[in-house]
């Protein structure tokens, strides 16, 4: 029998997108920059963060990051697998993105506390996803995967689905995903340049934060 997402599991990814209209993507070099850009990150307006597991450094970050700050509510993405889906769950991870779907995935995503948002690309893997109830989705990589064109056609057919769009997006065309009635919040790393955390501008990182969380509107 396929195994069936419970509904309040998709309520919690909408509370979740209810927090911030942007989730910024975050992929740490190291420990030390964890904290200061999640700090100016929060101070910018924005409380919903996504780790990568992309680096040696990202299940330590989440842990510390759980812990200094339990105002923020901090996933892990590039989730790709049930045993990288407990380490980070272990590690005080709130929510999971995955950048894809397998019946394994979305299987450890019925069992664990934590919500996982599955990334699609398609209606088929839409449609595998929907088997299991889920009704919630990283749409991945949105801009190769057809944009908000794309997203707009999906509302006939599947009114009830909705989307975090992610790949591509940046402060100049993430209002045309969130004007969509289908668009829950978007992903992006724009917020976080690899040049600002170098130069350690956290100021800069707040006021990319202030900037983007003022002038989207959902
Ligand atoms: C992701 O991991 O979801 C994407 O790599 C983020 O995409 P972007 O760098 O184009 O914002």
């Amino acid at each position: 029998m396929t195994k069936q997402l419970p509904s309040s599991k998709n309520d919690q990814i909408d509370t979740l997108c209810a927090m911030s209209p942007v989730v910024p993507v975050l992929t740490f070099r190291t420990t030390e920059e964890a904290l200061p850009v999640a700090e100016a990150l929060l101070e910018g307006g924005v409380s919903v963060l996504e780790v990568t597991l992309r680096t040696p450094v990202s299940l330590d970050a989440i842990h510390m990051l759980a812990e200094k700050l339990p105002e923020a509510m901090i996933g892990a993405g590039t989730i790709t697998e049930p045993n990288l889906y407990k380490a980070a769950e272990e590690a005080g991870a709130r929510f999971i993105v995955s950048p894809g779907i397998t019946t394994e995935l979305l299987e450890a995503g019925i069992e664990s506390n934590i919500p996982l948002l599955p990334g699609i690309q398609t209606i088929s893997e839409m449609l595998e996803g929907l088997r299991h109830n889920y009704q919630r989705f990283k749409f991945f990589p949105a801009s190769i995967a057809g944009g908000p064109d794309a997203l707009k056609a999906y509302s006939g057919p599947f009114s009830d689905v909705k989307f975090c769009p992610t790949g591509g997006i940046s402060l100049e065309n993430a209002q045309d995903y969130l004007s969509l009635s289908n668009v829950m919040c978007v992903g992006g790393s724009w917020l976080t340049p690899q040049s600002l955390i170098e130069n350690k501008d956290w100021a800069a990182i707040k006021h990319l934060a202030e900037e983007t969380t003022s002038t989207l509107k959902r």
